[in-house]
C-alpha cells in the first residue's frame, strides 16, 4: 500500500516547450521535490527542448531560480540543486525533422535501456509534428511514455485529429493525457471520502440530495497568457478538464477498483449520462462574463481587454452552468458549475446541498436549512459539514446551521505535494488512474460542444462583471441565489 517514497528506475525525461510558463512553474518544481525527497534517484536526465537560441547559463538560472522558490516547506541544501542542475541538457530544435532531432536521439541513445518519457507542454497544435519526427526518427520504444498537456485540440473535430495522428505513434497504453486537478491531494481524496465512507454513501443520491455546487474562483486575471486564452475562454480553459473531471469524481458509481480502467469506465458514463444543452436550455442554464476593471485586495486592476491589449472580445472569463447528470442515481439534480477570473477570492469548493428533512417539529409551517458538505480543495484544503444546533439557553428550541470542520493540515502536517508531483511519478511508474482515456475526452468534448454551437447560434452575449465581485449578476441560477459562499 505504501508506496510514498519508492526509488523509481531509470528515465530520461524529455520536454518540449522546456523553456515555457507551466515547465517552469510546475515541472521542474515537480521534479525537484521528488528529487529531495529521494524518489528519483541518480539514474536520469532531464532533457529541455528549446525553440530558440538560448544563453544556457541564463536558463539553468532560471530553473534554478523556480526549483528554489516553488516550495517553502521543502528542506534542500545547495548540493542538492547543484545534483539536480547537473542532471539537465538543454537542446535546440527549431524545426521537427528528422535531422534536427539527431541530438536528442544521441543523448537517449547513451542511455538506452532507461524508460523514455517525451512531455509536450507546447500547444497541441504542434502535437503531431513532434510525435511524427519521434516516430520517424525511430525515437519511440515500446516502453516510451507521451504525455499531453491540456487543451488536447479546441473543438470535437481537433481533437478527433490530433488523436489519431498521436495514436499512430503511441499505443493508449503509453498515452497520458493530464489534468493537473486529478494531482490535487483533495481531489483524491474524495474518492476516498466517497468510497470509504459508509456514512456518505447512502445518502448520495436524488433522493437525499438536492443540488451540487462546483466552483472554481480565481481573482488573478489571464496575466501573461492573453493569447491562448481569447482563443479559448473559461469554458474551454476549466470547464471542459478540471470542472468535468470533479463532477466525475462527485456523480461517478463506485468502481470495482482504482484499476485505471475501472475509474475511466465509470467516470465515461457519467460523462456520457450529461444532459446536452440546445438552444432554448443554453439561454436559461448557461451565463458567461467578462471582467471590467476593478479592485482586488485594495489594489486596482486592469479589464480583460487591457490584460488582452484588445478593444473588443467576446470571449468569457466568466462561466456558470446549470448542468444535469440524467442517470439512475441523479435524475432531476441540478449540478452547478461555476469558474472565472478576477473574482473576489481565490478558492475552490464542491457543496453537497442535502434536502432539507421532511417536517419542522419544532415549527411546522417552516422549513429546517439543509445540511451541506463542502469539500474545500483550495486553499485551507478542508470538509466542513453544515448541520443545524441547537442554540444553548431557555426558550424552547431554537437552531441555527454550524459548521463541523476537518482542517487537512490539523490532520496531516506533512507537506501537500504539489498535483504535478504526483502526476508525473504516476506517470514514470506506468500508472495511468489519473489520466483521462481518449473516449472519456471524446464524450467531455461532445458535451462541451452542445453548449458552444448553441452559444454560437444563439448569439449568446458576455455579460460584463466588476473585477473583484463574484461574477455576473444574471447568474443567479441557484435557488434564486447568487452564488453560493459558503465560507
Ligand atoms: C489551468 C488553466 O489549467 O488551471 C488556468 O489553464 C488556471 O487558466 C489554472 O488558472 C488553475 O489551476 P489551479 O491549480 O491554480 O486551480
Amino acid at each position: 500500500m505504501n508506496k510514498k517514497n519508492e526509488m523509481l528506475e531509470a528515465f530520461n525525461f524529455v520536454i518540449f516547450g522546456g523553456d515555457g510558463d507551466l515547465a517552469m512553474r510546475k515541472i521542474y518544481p515537480a521534479l525537484f521535490c521528488r528529487f529531495v525527497e529521494q524518489q528519483i534517484g541518480g539514474d536520469f536526465n532531464i532533457v529541455v527542448i528549446v525553440r530558440e537560441e538560448i544563453a544556457v547559463e541564463l536558463l539553468l538560472h532560471k530553473i534554478k531560480k523556480n526549483i528554489t522558490e516553488a516550495d517553502q516547506k521543502i528542506d534542500f541544501d545547495s548540493e542538492i540543486v547543484t545534483n539536480f542542475i547537473s542532471k539537465i541538457r538543454i537542446i535546440v530544435i527549431k524545426n521537427h525533422s528528422v535531422q534536427s532531432y539527431k541530438p536528442l536521439e544521441s543523448i537517449l541513445q547513451e542511455n538506452s535501456e532507461y524508460q523514455d518519457v517525451f512531455y509536450f507542454s507546447t500547444p497541441s497544435s504542434v502535437f503531431v509534428e513532434i510525435c511524427d519526427t519521434l516516430r520517424e526518427a525511430a525515437l519511440v520504444k515500446p516502453t516510451s511514455k507521451v504525455v499531453l498537456e491540456k487543451p488536447l485540440g479546441n473543438s470535437l473535430t481537433s481533437f478527433e485529429k490530433i488523436n489519431i495522428q498521436i495514436t499512430k505513434t503511441f499505443s493508449e497504453s503509453q498515452i497520458y493525457r493530464i489534468d493537473h486537478y486529478l494531482g490535487k491531494e483533495t481531489v483524491q481524496n474524495l474518492m476516498v471520502l466517497r468510497f470509504s465512507n459508509q456514512l456518505f454513501e447512502q445518502s448520495w443520491n436524488s433522493e437525499h440530495i438536492d443540488n451540487i455546487q462546483i466552483t472554481a474562483a480565481e481573482s488573478l486575471g489571464v496575466g501573461s497568457r492573453g493569447a491562448y486564452y481569447d482563443k479559448s475562454g473559461a469554458l474551454l480553459d476549466m470547464v471542459q478538464n478540471h470542472l468535468l473531471q470533479l463532477l466525475c469524481l462527485v456523480a461517478m458509481e463506485p468502481p470495482i477498483s482504482v484499476e485505471a480502467d475501472q475509474m475511466r469506465n465509470e467516470k465515461l458514463k457519467v460523462l456520457q449520462s450529461l444532459r446536452m444543452l440546445n438552444s432554448d436550455s443554453v439561454k436559461i442554464n448557461t451565463v458567461r462574463g467578462q471582467y471590467t476593471r476593478g479592485k482586488i485586495d485594495d489594489a486596482k486592476v486592469n479589464s480583460y481587454l487591457e490584460d488582452i491589449n484588445e478593444y473588443a472580445s467576446n470571449t468569457e472569463t466568466f462561466v456558470a452552468l446549470k448542468a444535469y447528470v440524467d442517470n439512475w442515481r441523479w435524475k432531476g439534480v441540478p449540478f452547478y458549475l461555476r469558474t472565472g477570473k478576477r473574482l473576489e477570492r481565490h478558492y475552490s469548493e464542491i457543496v453537497i446541498n442535502f434536502k432539507s428533512v421532511k417536517h419542522n417539529i419544532f415549527d411546522p409551517e417552516t422549513t429546517v436549512p439543509n445540511n451541506k458538505l463542502i469539500i474545500r480543495l483550495q486553499p485551507e484544503e478542508r470538509i466542513s459539514i453544515v448541520q443545524m444546533t441547537k442554540i444553548p439557553g431557555p426558550g424552547g428550541y431554537r437552531y441555527k446551521p454550524t459548521s463541523l470542520k476537518l482542517d487537512y493540515l490539523d490532520s496531516f502536517s506533512e507537506r501537500l505535494p504539489e498535483a504535478y508531483e504526483r502526476l508525473l511519478i504516476d506517470v514514470l511508474r506506468g500508472n495511468q488512474t489519473l489520466f483521462m482515456r481518449e473516449d472519456e475526452l471524446r464524450a467531455a468534448w461532445t458535451w462541451i460542444e452542445s453548449v458552444t454551437k448553441n452559444w454560437k447560434t444563439t448569439n449568446q452575449p458576455v455579460v460584463l462583471y466588476e473585477a473583484g465581485t463574484l461574477g455576473p449578476r444574471d447568474s443567479v441560477m441557484c435557488n434564486g441565489d447568487l452564488w453560493e459562499v459558503n465560507s
